[in-house]
């Protein structure tokens, strides 16, 4: 009985229809989920090395400090993109119970966006590089993963298409998603001798694809998951996503005014962006309040389910505090006018993209990675433990990082003192910092080796 809810999902006008066969799309998707959990593994080894070398400047290191951060940033971008592709797909199929329109252009989708993507890093490697903080990399490789993001839109919308009358609000929404991704990448193909102009672009991806367009692929998996799972009835989880979804547009394309005023637009875009960036704190809050219920209510979870939920629960907390709540605060002119740039922003970004954004992808590709098996009493146990040293490390970075950053505000940008006096101070702090980092790179190593064992588990079977 058990087995059949986990391939029955209640469609539209809450009908439950039993999964027979497991679609092409659904396998396929399994090669995005298991490179994004891979890149992340290398992320955190390679990003623990950089916060060292910021201790111990002499350290002997192949690559430069700065190339090394210019493939942080890219993997910090790059491996949630491959892994929202693969549970696009997934989720895509589950709610329509329908293959997807070309499983063979998701094939090549996803060796051009692997092949784009390492060509980022390599050449990162090789100091070769732009110096655009986040794209780093040659403008033509980005092209390549535009042209990977253009083949998964048009063929998400074939998909919907196909049958009209049976499209969800979730595929729909996730659609939409990955249409977004796709047309905010697109001017960051070229580039600008205007410097806003180059900035503003640059805004699209940084800003735009995290608070609008991931905020919708992420929706649409997180009401698929809340209804397969019972968590929440898919009447509640679809008001939800309408008003998510129309607020992460708004409030995405707005509130992302906050940062346009410090670039050179005109004062008004600051009160725009500020206001608006208000109301993106609403739809969070209600999916806490949602799960919330949803957890009182429901006791009976398979550990599968269990530890996704983990996962996705970190996600709502982070989401709610590190990067609504906190991205408010900094987002306030007179707060930003001193804090702009310090090591108060790193906390948000490591809070906010990996915190929200990072957890709710790894819940999807572990979801997906582990389909037709269920972990073992100690295996679960080992997945929660990761969960934990994940949380754990990512809150010391974060509070040691948000710490620095507020020495740097108060004794550099207020009290003007020498920057390089104040850099002293702020040592220790990124000390603890690199002691976090250790401790979420354990955690980001056993999870990633629990998903690569039920990887292992469920690759050949027939589900
Ligand atoms: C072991 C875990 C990690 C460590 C030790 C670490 C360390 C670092 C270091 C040293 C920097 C350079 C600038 C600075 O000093 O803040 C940085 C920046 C950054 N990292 Fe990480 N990182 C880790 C994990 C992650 C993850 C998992 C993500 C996202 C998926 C991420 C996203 C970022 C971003 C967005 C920045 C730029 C922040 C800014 O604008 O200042 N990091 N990180
Ligand atoms: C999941 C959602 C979010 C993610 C992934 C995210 C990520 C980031 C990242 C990576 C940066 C660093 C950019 C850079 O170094 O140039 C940043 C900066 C910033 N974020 Fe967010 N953010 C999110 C939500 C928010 C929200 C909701 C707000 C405001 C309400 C906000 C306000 C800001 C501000 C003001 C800055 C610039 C700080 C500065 O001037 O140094 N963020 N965010």
């Amino acid at each position: 009985m058990k087995l059949l809810k986990w391939f029955s999902f209640r469609g539209k006008g809450d009908k439950s229809i039993a999964r027979k066969q497991q679609f092409i799309a659904q396998k396929i998707s399994r090669r995005y989920c298991f490179s994004a959990v891979s890149l992340f593994a290398l992320q955190s080894v390679v990003a623990l090395l950089g916060s060292l070398d910021l201790v111990i400047p002499d350290l002997p290191s192949p690559i430069p400090f700065e190339f090394g951060r210019a493939i942080h940033l890219g993997l910090a971008d790059l491996w949630p993109l491959i892994g929202t592709m693969g549970m696009v797909f997934f989720f895509t199929t589950a709610e329509l119970n329908r293959e997807i329109h070309s499983p063979r252009l998701a094939r090549w989708q996803y060796w051009i966006v692997m092949l784009f993507s390492v060509s980022i890093f390599g050449t990162l490697a090789l100091r070769i590089g732009n110096g655009r903080e986040y794209l780093e990399g040659m403008p033509i490789f980005y092209a390549g993963i535009c042209l990977a993001l253009a083949l998964a839109s048009y063929n998400l919308i074939r998909t919907l298409l196909t049958d009209k009358r049976n499209i969800t609000p979730a595929s729909a929404i996730m659609t939409v998603g990955i249409i977004f991704l796709f047309l905010l990448l697109i001017p960051n193909t070229i580039t600008y001798r205007n410097p806003i102009t180059d900035e503003v672009t640059k805004f699209w991806v940084v800003h735009l694809w995290e608070e609008m367009a991931f905020e919708l692929t992420s929706a649409g998996f997180i009401a698929t998951f809340y209804v397969v799972s019972g968590l929440a009835p898919r009447a509640q989880v679809e008001k939800w996503l309408y008003l998510e979804a129309s607020m992460a547009v708004v409030g995405g394309f707005y509130g992302t005014g906050h940062h346009y005023y410090w670039i050179g637009f005109p004062a008004v875009w600051l009160a725009i962006g500020s206001l608006v960036s208000v109301l993106e704190v609403i739809p969070v809050g209600m999916l806490a309040i949602m799960t919330y219920k949803g957890l009182k209510s429901v006791k009976v979870r398979s550990n599968r389910e269990k530890l996704t939920l983990w996962l996705l629960l970190s996600s709502v907390f982070y989401h709610l505090t590190g990067a609504s709540l906190l991205g408010l605060f900094i987002t306030i002119p007179w707060v930003n006018l001193y804090m702009h740039g310090t090591y108060v922003t790193s906390g948000h970004a490591h809070l906010a993209l990996f915190g929200s954004l990072g957890f709710v992808v790894l819940a999807g590709c572990y979801y997906i990675l582990s389909r037709g098996s269920e972990p073992t009493l100690k295996g679960y146990k080992r997945g929660v433990l990761a969960v934990f040293l994940l949380n754990g490390g990512l809150i010391t970075m974060a509070s040691s990082l948000l710490v620095a950053g507020f020495i740097e505000t108060y004794f550099w940008r207020i009290l003007g003192i020498d920057f390089m006096e104040v850099r002293l101070l702020i040592n220790p702090y990124l000390i603890m910092r690199v002691l976090g980092g250790a401790m979420f790179t354990l955690g980001d190593l056993l999870l990633s080796w629990r998903i690569f064992k039920a990887w292992q588990t469920t690759k050949n079977k027939k589900l």
